[in-house]
């Protein structure tokens, strides 16, 4: 059966496929060498059942909350994600104004194909952050930096686990380019912005995997959060932490925030789901720090879980891109809303009103 009008996240994913260039899909789409993290990120949330409570009057469904002091609609918002013209003309900017109208979070890449300022354009206060990727030219960097406190980004959250790319193989297969219409729109200097070969040159590899070998810093330790804290007027989040050492060390680093992430499986293939590293996380920060999840969200109950278990909010990255590709700024707020609809009954099924009563969501 085809599917024209979608009614779950699940439903986008072949709508968004029919839609995309190869290319693109293959970029968007795929994980590490065996994609084995990357298809247990959704598996993991369905290993976790929901211990339902009746009879507590949810006749009124709270779903606010507030990240690193921000007050937001939902405990949900967009992960970065490059490159977003790819799928829609508009990009980030349709993105950004979706997530604006219904109060959303989002958290702008790097590599985006709108310039972290474009983005800012027309979509008041609502809550930004800015994704960095360490240069080995740490001018770059602080540029940044300096460049998404002015615009009115309320946090950095500095990727952790790309030191190089993961081995995606069908963007090797493909030799994955941006299209020659497009550019990493952050960065002035030509050798930064743009992704592949140039029209008379030849290339191997993925495009991208030769760009992040050139540019990103591979040395990058946890001193330089330290000094990345020195340089940065916003609080610091690292993105990509799965263990409790880990954890630790980003406490002990003085950073504001974590997300658990394994970059959408596309990073270390082998490595945890992320709603099973979560715990191990929460434990070692012991409250010290506010912890968030991404990776596999494909239902307002993974949102619940991942919350149960601690979070304090989830960030969502491939639904938004097929949202995007599907109709553009109302395609990702088809997205949301649908993550907002699901959360709500979820919550309202499992007798859950809101934040603050968080415990014993969960069977084990
Ligand atoms: C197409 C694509 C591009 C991504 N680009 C970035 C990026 O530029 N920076 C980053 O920190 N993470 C990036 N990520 C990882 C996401 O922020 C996030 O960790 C991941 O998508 C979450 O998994 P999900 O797609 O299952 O929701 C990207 C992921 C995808 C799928």
């Amino acid at each position: 059966m085809t599917i024209t009008v979608p009614v779950c996240i699940g439903d986008l994913e072949p709508i968004a496929r029919d839609i995309l260039s190869r290319n693109a899909w293959d970029y968007y789409a795929s994980g590490a060498d065996d994609m084995l993290t990357l298809r247990e990120n959704e598996r993991a949330f369905s290993r976790i059942r929901i211990r339902p409570q009746v009879l507590r009057d949810v006749s009124a469904i709270d779903i606010r909350t507030s990240i690193l002091g921000s007050r937001v609609a939902s405990p949900f918002g967009v992960a970065p994600t490059a490159m977003q013209r790819m799928a829609n003309v508009d990009g980030e900017e349709a993105t950004a104004r979706a997530c604006a109208s219904l109060r959303v979070p989002m958290i702008l890449s790097s590599w985006a194909t709108t310039s972290l300022e474009d983005m800012y354009q027309g979509i008041g206060e609502s809550v930004r952050w800015f994704q960095l990727y360490v240069y080995k030219d740490r001018r770059v960097a602080r540029r940044l930096v300096e460049r998404a406190a002015a615009a009115g980004y309320k946090a950095l959250a500095v990727t952790v686990d790309t030191p190089y790319l993961g081995r995606r193989r069908a963007d090797i297969r493909n030799k994955f380019k941006l299209p020659s219409h497009l550019r990493l729109a952050n960065f002035s200097d030509e050798s930064k912005q743009h992704v592949g070969a140039g029209p008379n040159e030849t290339q191997q590899d993925s495009g991208l995997a030769t760009y992040v070998a050139e540019q990103v810093d591979p040395s990058l330790s946890w001193k330089d959060i330290a000094w990345l804290k020195t340089v940065s007027p916003l609080p610091v989040v690292v993105k990509g932490v799965l263990t409790a050492e880990d954890a630790r060390l980003a406490v002990e680093a003085g950073v504001s925030g974590i997300v658990v992430s394994n970059h959408g499986g596309r990073q270390l293939d082998g490595v945890s789901a992320t709603v099973e590293a979560l715990s191990e996380v929460i434990a070692a920060v012991d409250g010290q720090v506010e912890v968030f999840l991404d990776g596999g969200i494909r239902r307002g109950s993974d949102i619940f879980k991942a919350i149960a278990l601690g979070a304090k909010a989830v960030f969502v990255g491939r639904p938004i891109l097929w949202g995007l590709a599907y109709k553009g700024e109302e395609g990702v707020k088809w997205v949301l809303r649908t993550l907002e609809d699901e959360l709500k009954l979820c919550m309202t099924l499992a007798g859950r009103c809101g934040d603050g009563e968080r415990r014993m969501y969960l069977s084990r």
